[in-house]
């Protein structure tokens, strides 16, 4: 392409990136899937690759960049941080606002209701509409500079969109992980042997701290925006609430519960409300925020040395408590992790008894001090398992390490590098083995209906079933013979049984439990071995090369498979009648190199298995047809992207076609 298309094709292609960032990132609500996002931005990658001169500091493959920079520089607020009044009570609240009234001489009548975030405050500054500049709040005058780790967190635009962006502006608000993301992070960083975040709060703060930018990237990082900090005078929003409806149309986002109110009572309502729902949030909040809407009244009320007048924290009250520890026992995972659990003193957490709560992992109790006996301090948010914060008052006795698997009675090991202890007794522990069981079955393992936890515990306790592969030899007397497992009941567990040996080979890999391996490892697994031979014969070196795979996880799946009773199972379960579709079985790639398009609906199979028979064969598959398509499937009911291709003059294959190249790739030479 000569550079004048290029750099158009660039300018569509970052259009299209930041679109679709936003829809995935501030709206929840993705247009494309992952893998035609990623066409979209591979294709950028590379254009942007062989013409370096071309590369923007604002374009979306510029998120993680530039060098660790050892500390942070000091960035002076052109307007303080400041922090806010608290208040526990309605009175608080009419007493905050009488105040205000006297001091203006006038009624307040409009206020804006907003969750107050538990995260970190930080000011993004844009010039001309670029993101130039992330900072801490600090104390509140002097911060620190933060950009490189603000711009790897995908809720925050580079570039603003839309009409009236100010040459200048300031846009503040708060930083924060989402709770599934939080508690995620955590069971991948203990499976892994690192240390978990302790809260949310602290895993924020903690990862825009990190010198490193590739660090923060890995953290699931989220923003909400709440307040203007400063602006060039062209832009000049007549209320808060304006100036949030501007961020948001400049591509900001905004916490959608944020709420304008007439009068004080619908505060209060608004407070109720929020408190009700809290435990549902995706997020970890402390109370609500209450501002004063119109921004004169705002700027005639002021502020005091550390805090404004027009605004309010109403604090709920902590999602904490204090209890005492009873005892700590050590759980199994399914990976042999031995993981300490505290028991406490019955004790109310936010409207809930709670009697357990995590411990992460072994180094935990060092880390906090704990004894049998310590009072401490425990916290529960939304659904996440309760944590021990920390210890107020020492216990007396002394928390022994297990020496060996609390179940099946094996010395526990601690292996190198890794905080966990585990129990090295693989599937002959067996609560090692019910937990495989039931990963086994899982829905994107083998997904078998039917195996519930208390069948599975059954199935092993009795010796029934000492590993996967005697799932396949019961049969309904048998099963129907456990407690309360009906005739019907015991057929169709059978059943799905038998119905899981036909499977993907991504599945079976994922079923089989390899440590770190998820369903995306695991199918990348399958993308590159084919066979399962290929797969247990392979490499650690070779395993390294693979994408998402790093040496340690190459050493897990070559440990795994160095292993004779796994590789008996493995071997076995094929030998047993699983196996998945012969075309998964490729050994060139026919299609590498080529961008094919899926259009309209397809009869004969869901998009996904055509998508993945596609990648297989070596192709990418996009979500728009361009000149660089080298072929569009068109099934029925397809509309522009078929014309497009027909107007490009795209190769088109119908349904039919489609599935006649699929039984033979080799007939087509595209
Ligand atoms: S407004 C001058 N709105 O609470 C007022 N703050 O305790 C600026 N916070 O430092 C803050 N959610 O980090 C505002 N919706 C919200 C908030 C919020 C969380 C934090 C913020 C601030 C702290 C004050």
């Amino acid at each position: 392409m000569v550079t004048k298309e290029l750099a158009e094709r660039i300018k569509t292609l970052r259009e299209q990136i930041e679109y679709h960032d936003h829809r995935y990132y501030v709206l929840d609500d993705p247009e494309i899937t992952d893998g035609e996002y990623d066409v979209l931005f591979d294709e950028l990658v590379e254009i942007e690759a062989s013409n370096p001169d071309l590369v923007r500091p604002d374009s979306p493959t510029q998120r993680v960049g530039g060098q660790a920079s050892g500390k942070f520089e000091s960035v002076e607020h052109a307007r303080p941080m400041l922090s806010l009044e608290k208040c526990t009570s309605t009175s608080d609240l009419q007493n905050w606002t009488k105040r205000n009234q006297d001091l203006l001489d006038i009624a307040i009548d409009e206020y804006v209701c907003e969750p107050k975030i538990d995260g970190v405050a930080v000011g993004l500054v844009y010039r001309d509409g670029v993101f130039v500049q992330g900072a801490t709040r600090g104390d509140g005058t002097v911060g620190e500079d933060i950009t490189a780790n603000v711009r790897t967190i995908r809720s925050i635009p580079l570039k603003l969109k839309g009409t009236g962006i100010p040459s200048l502006v300031e846009i503040r608000g708060e930083v924060y992980i989402p709770l599934d993301e939080f508690a995620e992070y955590n069971a991948k960083a203990i499976e892994r042997g690192e240390k978990p975040m302790v809260n949310p709060r602290n895993g924020a703060a903690g990862s825009l701290r990190q010198i490193d930018p590739r660090v923060t990237d890995a953290r699931p990082l989220s923003m909400f925006c709440y307040s203007l900090g400063n602006a060039s005078d062209e832009f000049d929003p007549r209320t808060h609430e304006d100036a949030l409806d501007a961020f948001q149309s400049w591509g900001c986002r905004i916490n959608p519960r944020v709420t304008t109110v007439k009068g004080l009572d619908s505060c209060s309502k608004y407070i109720q409300e929020i408190l009700r729902v809290r435990s549902s949030l995706s997020y970890e909040i402390d109370g609500v925020v209450v501002k004063v809407n119109d921004l004169v009244m705002q700027r005639n009320l002021g502020n005091l040395s550390r805090r404004p007048r027009w605004a309010i924290a109403y604090k709920y009250p902590p999602e904490e408590a204090t209890t005492s520890l009873t005892g700590i026992e050590f759980q199994v995972g399914r990976t042999g992790v031995l993981t300490p659990v505290a028991r406490l003193d019955p004790v109310q957490v936010g409207g809930v008894t709670v009697s357990n709560a995590t411990l992460h992992n072994i180094d935990e109790i060092e880390r906090l001090g704990l004894k049998i006996g310590s009072r401490i301090v425990i916290r529960r948010a939304g659904d996440i398992i309760p944590q021990v914060v920390r210890v107020v008052e020492q216990g007396e006795t002394d928390i022994q390490p297990p020496t060996e698997c609390p179940v099946c009675g094996t010395a526990a090991v601690r292996l190198e590098d890794e905080v966990a202890l585990r129990c090295p007794s693989g599937l002959q522990c067996p609560a090692q083995l019910k937990e495989s069981i039931r990963h086994f079955a899982s829905r994107t393992a083998l997904d078998i209906t039917g195996l519930g936890d208390k069948l599975v515990a059954q199935l092993v306790d009795s010796g029934r079933v000492k590993n996967p592969l005697d799932l396949f030899g019961l049969t309904v007397e048998e099963l129907a013979e456990f407690d309360r497992l009906g005739e019907k009941s015991a057929a169709n567990i059978v059943q799905s049984i038998q119905a899981s040996k036909s499977t993907t080979f991504g599945k079976f890999i994922h079923a089989l439990g390899i440590r770190g391996v998820g369903e995306t490892t695991a199918l990348t697994l399958a993308t590159r071995f084919q066979t399962l031979p290929a797969l247990v014969e392979a490499e650690q070196e070779t395993l390294e090369l693979l994408e998402d795979v790093g040496p340690i996880l190459a050493s897990n799946i070559f440990t795994f498979f160095g292993n004779e009773d796994n590789r008996i199972v493995a071997l076995g379960l094929v030998e047993q009648g699983i196996e998945w579709p012969i075309e998964d079985v490729v050994h060139d790639r026919p299609c590498e190199g080529q961008t094919w398009v899926l259009t309209g609906t397809l009869g004969s199979m869901p998009r996904q298995d055509a998508k993945a028979a596609l990648v297989r064969l070596g192709a990418k598959v996009a979500g728009s047809v361009s000149k660089k398509t080298s072929v569009v499937v068109a099934g029925s009911e397809a509309g522009s992207k078929l014309a497009k291709a027909i107007e490009l003059e795209v190769p088109v294959l119908d349904e039919e076609e489609f599935l006649m190249f699929l039984e033979d790739p080799s007939t087509r030479s595209c």
